[in-house]
């Protein structure tokens, strides 16, 4: 059945994200309606409103959501990985085909057709439309900073029911992102060194990935003043190797610049690895001496949503946080109202939060 909730909208680039009730369509064939609970205002979302992601507008935002799933469409019940109404779910903003040889081969986040459906549930119809009955587009297969999202069961991972929904919603981006840099893209060893530009949403999650990697010595940089080690004006990739002898073996670049990829990637000793996190706009690059990178045997190395499968890697995480070793709770700074998403943008932008949560 079609139903009606309030989402937060990018309606204009540059300008505050609107609040508007919208349709919702039912699901059809592999699809499933959730009640959203709660959604992660992420960077990405805010990169979407200012154009550095180019998602065309009006555009549903939201990719980082849980919730409970209230009804599904055809052939969604039943066998592994069916779901059911009253199911806990996460949501996942990856594009996967299941056939091409990256997803047989166990990485979806690099399916061939990844950024087929940027805007629109996988099959490409829009489920969702405003008060004038336009269709809206939707960020990455989700759209679900809104209260109610139909989405395809690939963008959906069913969770514990014992897990607080607006926890768990964070595992939909920042803590696979973070975390799964650290595990599965960058594989950090105990002992490593590891330094962390950017300690966001993201980049905290970096920092306790590479906490529970055993990493002997991490070090986090940002350019917010109350979290500085190294001052405003001093050159942070000499200070990182005079802090660490010789620079970290591992540096991940959570804030989104070309400057940063080049700052993380001098930043390195001998033999390291720089990890590209951050999301920089698509005119954005970052220059590379070729010939220390042969003789210094350095490697750069992109990493889009934490190297991760959905399906194995949320309970992976979920699990760590029901064992006390992955911080969920301290992570959410604040909780906002769906009225109050233009006011979360504004703090996410000042770098206010570790993460701003929207409850329903
Ligand atoms: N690779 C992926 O799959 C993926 C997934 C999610 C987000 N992202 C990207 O990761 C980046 C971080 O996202 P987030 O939600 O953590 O953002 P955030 O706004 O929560 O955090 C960014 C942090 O970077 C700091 N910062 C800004 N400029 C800096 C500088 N020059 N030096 C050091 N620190 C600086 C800010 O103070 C802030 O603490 C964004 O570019 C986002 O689009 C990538
Ligand atoms: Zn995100
Ligand atoms: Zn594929």
């Amino acid at each position: 059945m079609r139903r009606t909730g309030k989402a937060a909208i990018c309606r204009e680039l540059n300008k505050p994200v609107l609040v508007e009730t919208i349709s919702i369509d039912g699901p059809t064939r592999g699809e499933v309606t959730i009640r959203i609970a709660a959604c992660g205002v992420c960077h990405s979302d805010l990169s979407a409103t200012n154009g550095t992601i180019p998602l065309p507008p009006p555009l549903v935002l939201g990719h980082e959501g849980a919730g409970e799933v209230i009804e599904v469409g055809e052939g969604v019940a039943g066998g592994p990985g069916g779901l059911a109404v009253g199911d806990h779910v996460v949501t996942s903003f990856i594009y996967m085909c299941g056939k091409c040889r990256f997803c047989s081969g166990g990485r979806p986040v690099l399916c061939v057709e990844q950024g087929k459906a940027l805007t629109t549930p996988p099959e490409g119809t829009p489920r969702v439309s405003d008060a004038a009955g336009k269709p809206l587009n939707i960020f990455s297969g989700c759209g679900v900073m809104a209260e109610y999202a139909t989405l395809s069961t690939d963008n959906v991972v069913k969770i514990d029911a014992k897990i607080p929904l607006d926890r768990a919603a964070l595992v939909g981006c920042a803590v696979t992102t973070g975390v799964g840099a650290v595990f599965n893209t960058a594989r950090v060893e105990p002992g490593a060194t590891v330094a962390v530009f950017g300690c966001g949403g993201v980049g905290l999650n970096a920092i306790q990935g590479a906490a529970i990697a055993g990493a002997e010595r991490i070090l986090a940089i940002d350019t917010m003043e109350a979290k500085l080690l190294i001052k405003p004006g001093q050159d942070a990739t000499k200070e990182i190797k005079k802090l660490t002898g010789g620079g970290p073996d591992y540096a991940f670049e959570c804030v989104g610049a070309g400057a940063l990829a080049e700052a993380a990637y001098k930043a390195i000793r001998r033999g390291g690895k720089a990890v590209i996190v951050g999301v920089a706009r698509p005119t954005d690059s970052a220059g590379i001496k070729t010939m220390g990178m042969v003789f210094e045997e350095k490697t750069i190395q992109g990493s889009y949503f934490g190297s991760c499968v959905p399906r194995v890697d949320f309970p992976r995480m979920l699990q760590l946080y029901m064992a006390g070793k992955l911080k969920l709770d301290e992570l959410i700074t604040r909780r906002y109202k769906i009225d109050e998403a233009a006011q979360a943008f504004a703090d996410l932008e000042s770098g206010k939060n570790a993460r701003g949560v929207i409850v329903f």
